[in-house]
């Protein structure tokens, strides 16, 4: 396996900026995973990796080797895509063999090869069949076999799961990932499914309109966002955002909003010194709103006033949609909470999850 970096990668359709100025250090055996919005530049991006679209500035290396003018059979790189079409006529295991047996790969180390992709992915009993006597996640498996066989320096998967039902991604996921630590694989994934990358990727790349948003672990993106888009994109329902401004109560940094008032927590405190009388975005997420005397007993300084409009039972919780003022607000309740629509109660934010953006950038403060 090897290391894959793009550096100041751009490419242009016309006066489309697909993806611009994108830098990236793939590490040997990492799971990096592309993730944002449909047309962000995922597959786009993939693509000049593997040799399928030519860069219009930047360059790509793989391993200590720059790539970028090399085609894309030399760059010895798999890609398994979303429509995985296996030939229809060929058994599983003539379909993995194929593209060894192209490359002129001798006979014995084919079936090596192929053996030992199908005892990893469990296809061993199905060798014999064709593609239509498999289920799609036994299909997926294939497509995942041939590019096994290839033993390549990395692989670049674009939204391999998406085909599948939702049982089924959840399975192929757990599978992926175990099969991404046997392997010792360096693995390059795009996806626009949050949860896939929070769950497989060792590191995540959110991208919106061509432009690298944050790198980091998905603690880390989870955590500690970048920017508001970052911190709404990723989490569900989203992140809360309340429009306010600073100010100063009892002497203490405190955040407003249509009329109400939060003593700013220590884990704002820095950030926000010196900005009093600015406008800020609060951000909280839906688990950090809590509804409990228990908890907003112990904290009167985070406490607000808000009016019940839905509550979304999901069985094992409950979702309650807030208003305070024209903001609302989801909070994650326990399935026993209970009010009556219309019903004004009090919230209290969690002090050391609060984050806090500049409205006019829209970047986390730090
Ligand atoms: N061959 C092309 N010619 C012109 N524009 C293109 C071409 N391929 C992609 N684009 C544009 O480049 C941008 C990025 O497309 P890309 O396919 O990389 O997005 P994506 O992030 O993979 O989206 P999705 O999640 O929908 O697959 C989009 O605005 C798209 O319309
Ligand atoms: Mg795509």
């Amino acid at each position: 396996m090897a290391s894959v970096r793009l550096e100041h990668v751009f490419k242009r359709f016309g006066n489309v900026d697909a993806v611009s100025d994108v830098n990236l250090d793939i590490a040997d055996q990492e799971f990096l995973v592309l993730l944002g919005p449909s047309g962000c530049g995922k597959t786009t991006t993939l693509r000049m990796v593997a040799g399928l679209e030519e860069l219009s500035d930047g360059s790509i290396f793989i391993g200590d080797r720059e790539v970028s003018q090399v085609a894309p059979k030399d760059r010895d790189i798999a890609m398994v895509f979303q429509n995985y079409a296996l030939y229809p006529h060929m058994t599983v295991y003539e379909n993995m063999a194929f593209g060894l047996k192209l490359r002129k790969v001798p006979r014995a180390e084919i079936e090596r090869r192929v053996k030992e992709a199908a005892e990893i992915l469990g296809l061993g009993s199905l060798l014999a069949r064709k593609p239509k006597e498999l289920s799609g996640g036994q299909r997926q498996r294939v497509a995942l076999g041939r590019a096994i066989v290839r033993e390549p320096k990395a692989f670049l998967m674009d939204e391999p799961l998406s085909n599948l039902d939702a049982k089924l991604r959840t399975q192929t996921r757990v599978e992926l990932k175990r099969l991404h630590q046997r392997l010792g694989a360096t693995i390059l994934y795009v996806t626009h499914d949050q949860t896939e990358a929070m769950t497989m990727g060792t590191r995540i790349v959110v991208m919106r309109d061509g432009v690298v948003q944050q790198v980091a672990t998905p603690d880390d993106v989870y955590n500690r966002p970048a920017n508001q888009f970052v911190a709404t994109f990723v989490g569900t329902p989203a992140m809360n955002l309340l429009p306010g401004e600073l100010g100063q109560s009892a002497g203490a940094l405190s955040f407003h909003t249509y009329g109400q008032q939060i003593v700013l927590p220590d884990v704002l405190r820095a950030a926000a010194s010196g900005l009093t009388g600015r406008k800020l975005t609060l951000g909280v997420r839906p688990e950090d709103v809590h509804l409990s005397p228990d908890f907003y007993d112990q904290h009167p300084d985070l406490q607000m006033k808000a009016t019940v409009r839905v509550i979304e039972p999901m069985g094992h919780e409950n979702m309650v949609y807030l208003a305070i003022g024209e903001e609302t607000l989801v909070a994650r309740a326990p399935n026993d909470w209970h009010a009556q629509l219309g019903d004004t109660v009090t919230c209290a934010f969690d002090p050391t999850r609060l984050h806090a953006f500049d409205p006019e950038t829209e970047q986390a403060l730090a």
